[in-house]
């Protein structure tokens, strides 16, 4: 009774809170699977941001329900945003489901699957079902356990939890709560502990970056709480590259643009949230900045690094949106030449300001605009692919690509490369001559240099730490 599947929805603070949460469990003598069907405990950790994956999560929960009436000792629950934001009103519609776990409350999983398990061996015939949707002090400094065992080359560190700012599309602030930072030395000790275990690459968390130890952590030496958190990180051994999502380009000031240059771990790739190229429906969306602000902050990123990377969050469609605010968002997609981006279309969340606006478009315009902006994308991702070809780029080598018997890894610039190579290259980094190029993808072969060496050991030689 103690098998538990746990499936994410949303975005990699999800995954990570999962993560953590199957760690949690495993410490308690759960066997976490990766396919449900033999599980006892079935978790679905939920996303608010759009309706869609709202409804993507009940229709999964329906069908468990099903399945639970067939085998009443299955335990299902919800966790994350979307339990958040509905909670106990979730059992109306699925009153099967016995579990709804908030975001401050992740770390309670493990004592209430007991509670469910005991209430059970006790002969309860229908146990009632737990809601814990609380507020906890401190909750931003739990999610910190990975899982044993599977070494992770590349890993996520959760560093802050919540958002302050109000734009006015976003659930986050309901969902996620206000911002908490967890302190410099946790996150350090987290990070030196995924080295020693063999990771080489991690990616800060938060839903706002920029905003790390505000009001807790005074600035020194000109430098922003999370600039020194990235120099700590910096001199951490055995990490290679340092990645973080997202920033807000409000709080995108020059000491994070000079990091770039200064620190050699931290990749030359940046997810700078745009949402919308048009002033006036960047101030409908309460977004503080203007378009001219947000291109400075890019022309100081390739100051700083020539060749920087760039991708970005879009919402098409957002209430009253004109084709001229449209052009306008794509005008300047173009200006940066995003090489990746997730575009959305708008979707009305329930208790947010802009839910409440006129204006809202068909969604066969949003789909449309949906379209032109995946259109550019695509030729700027195989523009981006195509300038690579004939380079040498070097690869961190994350495990077997599912394209045959090649490895695939990523250059610093985020790219995904397939290569040959044997399984002992995962978690070096590998030079890779890149000789051909997709929208989505690099191939390649690894360089072997012409010095007298054998080829084994030149590969192997690029491994030492
Ligand atoms: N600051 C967070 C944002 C979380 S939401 C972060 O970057 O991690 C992720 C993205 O979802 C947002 O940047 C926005 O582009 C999109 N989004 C948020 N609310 C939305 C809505 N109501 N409709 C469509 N897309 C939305
Ligand atoms: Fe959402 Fe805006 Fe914060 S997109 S997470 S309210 S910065």
């Amino acid at each position: 009774m103690n098998r538990v599947y746990i499936k994410t929805y949303g975005c990699q603070m999800n995954e990570r809170d999962s993560e953590a949460v199957a760690s949690m469990l495993r410490e308690k003598g759960y066997t976490i699977l990766d396919r449900e069907e033999e599980a006892d405990v079935i978790l679905l950790n939920t996303c608010s941001v759009r309706d869609q994956a709202e409804q993507k999560a009940i229709g999964k929960m329906g069908y468990l329900a099903k399945r639970k009436r067939e085998n009443p000792n299955l335990i299902i629950g919800f966790m994350g945003c979307m339990a958040q934001n509905r909670g106990a009103t979730l059992l109306d519609q699925l009153p099967d489901v016995d579990l709804i776990v908030g975001t401050q409350r992740y770390h309670h999983v493990p004592e209430y699957l007991e509670k469910l398990q005991s209430q059970r061996d006790e002969g309860i015939p229908k146990p009632s079902s737990i809601v814990d949707l609380e507020e906890e002090e401190g909750s931003q400094n739990e999610i910190k356990e990975h899982l044993e065992g599977s070494r992770k080359v590349s890993a996520f560190v959760s560093i802050m939890q919540g958002c302050n700012m109000a734009c006015r599309f976003c659930i986050v602030p309901k969902t996620r709560g206000s911002e908490r930072s967890r302190p410099i030395p946790q996150i350090v000790r987290e990070v030196e502990e995924l080295a020693a275990r063999g990771t080489r690459e991690v990616t800060l968390l938060g839903q706002i970056v920029t905003s790390y130890g505000q009001g807790v952590i005074p600035r020194k030496d000109g430098k922003g709480a999370f600039v020194q958190l990235l120099e700590e990180i910096e001199q951490i051994e055995g990490i290679d590259r340092i990645r973080f999502t997202s920033p807000h380009p409000r709080g995108f000031r020059q000491d994070l643009a000079d990091a770039f240059r200064r620190l050699n771990k931290l990749c030359e790739c940046v997810h700078l949230p745009l949402q919308s190229g048009s002033n006036r429906i960047l101030k409908a969306m309460n977004r503080p900045y203007s378009r001219e602000k947000y291109l400075d902050i890019v022309a100081s990123l390739r100051r700083s690094v020539p060749d920087m990377y760039f991708s970005t969050d879009i919402i098409v469609g957002f209430p009253g949106e004109t084709e001229e605010d449209f052009q306008e968002t794509c005008d300047l997609f173009q200006e940066v030449s995003y090489d990746m981006a997730y575009i959305f279309k708008y979707s009305p969340r329930s208790g947010t300001p802009a839910a409440e606006m006129e204006g809202d478009l068909p969604d066969e315009v949003k789909e449309e605009r949906n379209q032109r902006l995946l259109q550019l994308l695509h030729e700027n991702s195989l523009r981006r692919n195509q300038s690579l070809v004939g380079s040498v780029q070097e690869v961190l080598v994350e495990g077997p690509s599912r394209k045959g018997d090649a490895l695939m890894g990523r250059t610093r610039g985020n790219r995904v490369v397939h290569f040959p190579g044997q399984d002992r290259l995962i978690g070096t980094l590998l030079p890779v001559r890149v000789d051909r190029a997709t929208v989505s993808a690099l191939y390649g072969e690894p360089v072997i240099s012409e010095s007298a060496v054998a080829p084994e050991e030149v590969l192997s030689s690029t491994s030492a730490r």
